[in-house]
């Protein structure tokens, strides 16, 4: 199954087969991403990273893992610095950046805006979250996560409880994380959501559609003795104003005093990033950082790894990448 020319837009391209296929790349990268091996795989190659959407970890640990095989990178940030302020198409824009560019990344407000990017593009575009549909490298990189933890504990994705808490209507990571684990068994969720943020429709279906079983509630107590507890910030950039999105924050805090009477005693808790740390938000309490099973920053590191795996793959070069070694 070759991944040569292909855009990445979203997780229903997957199967598990797939997936461990990207793991196993993302793996033998981890020498690279230390700086314990070098690489020059990608020298000469060209990184479109177009971000118009705010970002810190999506678009920075893009551009790290192209420079870290080697190739350079063009950064475009905020809509108001690119021709599409002037009425440009995303069909024009990906025809001529594609010519610039031999792989894009691309993070755009609107739901589908980055699969119309791809069908103006000559080279193959990565899906940095689109509006509140989907984030495919943060759901892989949320499982390549999950997959870790659990196994440190002798656990498998298969049979395991996940807790999302939070903003599970426009929380894309959570959309495209719930369909990722649709491919796999047994899995209990449990979704925390006021009822007007509840998660869509389309994915409740496909959980249950998979066989998985599901329970709703609006409050934290008593339902975060799960594997894994997946917290979420209110979305604010996605409502109609910020008095809507002020209704909701500061709803589901999860900290260490929760975590001891509510959790179990190695519940590993993730977090897509970033948290709202005003203290009218606070989602994920600073008091948690010396929690051994706050996962949240290995989370942010895995992202290095499965990022450099997916452009290995994309442009056919992950059997190349030892052979292009160079001095540390
Ligand atoms: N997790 C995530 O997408 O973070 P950024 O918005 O900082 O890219």
């Amino acid at each position: 199954m070759s991944f040569k020319g292909q855009h990445i837009l979203s997780v229903s391209q997957f199967d598990r087969d797939r997936i461990q296929q990207v793991f196993q790349v993302a793996r033998s990268m981890e020498p690279y991403a230390s700086r314990q091996k070098r690489t020059k795989v990608l020298d000469g190659a060209i990184l479109g990273n177009l971000f118009f959407e705010p970002s810190t970890r999506t678009r920075v640990s893009f551009g790290c893992a192209f420079n870290l095989l080697g190739g350079e990178v063009r950064e475009t940030t905020g809509m108001e610095s690119s021709a599409l302020a002037k009425g440009e198409s995303l069909y024009d824009t990906a025809r001529v950046l594609s010519s610039y560019s031999d792989v894009i990344a691309m993070r755009h407000p609107q739901s589908g805006s980055v699969a119309e990017f791809a069908e103006g593009s000559r080279v193959p575009v990565l899906n940095g979250g689109d509006g509140a549909n989907e984030h495919p490298t943060q759901a892989l990189l949320d499982l390549f996560t999950i997959e870790k933890e659990l196994a440190a504990s002798g656990q498998s994705i298969d049979g395991m409880h996940i807790a999302m808490v939070g903003d599970l209507k426009f929380g894309r990571t959570v959309h495209s994380l719930a369909k990722l684990l649709c491919l796999y068994k047994n899995i209990r969720f449990t979704l925390i959501s006021p009822t007007e943020l509840a998660m869509p429709d389309s994915v409740v279906s496909a959980i249950e559609n998979a066989g998985h079983s599901i329970e709703f509630s609006d409050a934290l107590e008593g339902k975060l003795a799960a594997d894994i507890v997946y917290q979420t910030r209110v979305q604010e950039e996605r409502f109609a104003s910020k008095d809507e999105a002020n209704l909701y924050r500061g709803k589901f805090r999860l900290n260490q005093d929760i975590y001891t009477k509510h959790c179990k005693s190695n519940t590993v808790i993730m977090h897509p990033l970033p948290r709202d740390s005003r203290l009218d938000a606070n989602e994920l309490d600073n008091d948690l950082n010396l929690n051994p099973n706050l996962a949240i920053f290995r989370q942010a590191d895995n992202g290095v790894v499965i990022r450099m795996a997916l452009f290995a793959l994309t442009l056919g070069v992950e059997h190349l990448v030892t052979r292009y070694e160079c001095d540390v």
